[in-house]
């Protein structure tokens, strides 16, 4: 069917969070899975991704090891079935004690782009050490980019919160989904205030499985995606 006339992604360029390994996190069930929902990123008018699977230690211990492998496995793939569209790796880390403990301990960190790194906190609780484990991985020279803080209730109710991560350099990250309100209302409704005051640097997928690559295709056509046009987005750099 001719539709040109539908909405793409093609000003991002660049996906920075996905779960497209199988069997390491609770992402993809199989290589076929995501291969084909690359095959549709593709077509939304993406050119790369980068795939993030969590780095949590009680649930999903991967290793920077682990997550390349997977990565030239998707490389592949792609290869095979001629998609035109990138892969590289990265991690999404829970930002929990056994993290904290890590840094300073000369363990490879897993990096994108200009030294980014993407971090997760629990959704209910600010982790009391979160200001110092940003303040920590800055000294080491890497960006933090804080995933979906809209989906957080700590920061869903207190704004002046959001504002001070942002002023200490935290790159935020939200969902494209939160703009039809998959997750939450109140998830929608801080995705809305972080466009509205231009706080936003990276949208994101967070695609762990076809379902959610619906919502995301359901988004693009939002008002509020097509607002994200005039924020200062940073995912073409990656
Ligand atoms: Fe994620």
């Amino acid at each position: 069917m001719f539709n040109w006339h539908r909405p793409k992604t093609n000003f991002l360029q660049t996906d920075l969070h996905s779960h497209l390994i199988p069997g390491i996190d609770d992402g993809v069930n199989s290589w076929e899975e995501a291969i084909d929902i690359l095959r549709q990123l593709s077509e939304l008018g993406y050119k790369k991704v980068v795939t993030t699977p969590h780095i949590i230690q009680s649930y999903y211990p991967n290793t920077p090891n682990q997550i390349r492998e997977g990565v030239v496995k998707l490389n592949q793939l792609i290869k095979n079935e001629n998609l035109p569209i990138t892969i590289e790796g990265g991690a999404e880390y829970l930002v929990d004690e056994h993290f904290r403990n890590k840094l300073g301990q000369d363990e490879e960190l897993l990096t994108f782009g200009d030294n980014y790194i993407l971090i997760e906190t629990p959704f209910m609780n600010k982790p009391a050490f979160l200001d110092d484990v940003i303040f920590s991985l800055q000294s080491d020279g890497l960006k933090p980019i804080l995933a979906h803080p809209e989906r957080y209730t700590y920061l869903q109710n207190d704004f002046e919160e959001v504002k001070k991560l942002v002023d200490n350099g935290t790159l935020l990250q939200i969902n494209i989904s939160s703009l039809i309100g998959y997750y939450s209302k109140e998830a929608k409704r801080l995705a809305g205030e972080l466009i509205k005051y231009n706080l936003v640097s990276f949208l994101g997928s967070d695609i762990h499985n076809q379902k959610h690559l619906t919502q995301v295709q359901k988004s693009i056509n939002s008002k509020l995606f097509q607002k994200c046009r005039q924020l200062d987005l940073l995912n073409s750099s990656l």
